[in-house]
């Protein structure tokens, strides 16, 4: 007998989270981004998220946030052979347009008033840095990097492969 064979068109997956979140309607934000940029799942680390009204996708219904207690928890709790990406402006970081996403990738955002501390920068397996010379909202930061992902792996979603320029 023949074996069913499932043909997988994304290889990998990827979460979004924020550390120590200070505003609630920005993990909304980036809720939406994440479900409508092919994350899967997105998660708090420390402060937990009070739910917000306004989220006119209904993201919290189609992909989970997760919380952890602090970065000890999430390392504990990180997906097997997935890098822990910290998104941050650091000398020791990567820029962005130089990044190649990995196909298992867990992306760690900072609070927007003191951005990601020391000890959790240390914790990541590497630092990505977005272009600009001042810091950007943190929702739009986290869109950014999903955006980034998408548009250089172009697997994350296959609608869009009708969309792609067209030869005459
Ligand atoms: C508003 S920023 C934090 C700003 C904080 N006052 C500081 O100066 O550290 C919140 C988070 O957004 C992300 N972020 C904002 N701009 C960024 C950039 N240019 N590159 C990488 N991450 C950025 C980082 O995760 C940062 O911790």
């Amino acid at each position: 007998m023949a074996r069913l064979q499932q043909q997988y068109v994304n290889p990998g997956f990827y979460g979004i989270g924020i550390h120590n979140l200070v505003h609630d309607a920005n993990i909304g934000t980036l809720w939406r981004s994440g479900y409508i940029l092919g994350a899967a799942f997105i998660f708090t680390v420390g402060r937990p998220y009070r739910q917000q009204r306004g989220d006119v996708t209904h993201a919290w219904s189609k992909i989970p946030l997760y919380h952890y207690d602090d970065i000890d928890d999430l390392k504990k709790h990180l997906p097997h052979a997935t890098r822990l990406i910290g998104v941050e402006m650091s000398e020791k970081a990567c820029a962005i347009e130089h990044y190649n996403h990995p196909d298992r990738a867990i992306y760690l955002l900072g609070n927007e008033k003191s951005g990601l501390p020391r000890p959790v920068t240390d914790a990541c397996h590497e630092l990505i840095q977005l272009p600009g010379e001042f810091s950007l909202n943190v929702s739009v930061a986290g869109s950014l990097v999903l955006y980034d992902r998408v548009a250089k792996t172009g697997r994350a979603l296959p609608q869009r492969a009708d969309l792609r320029p067209k030869t005459t």
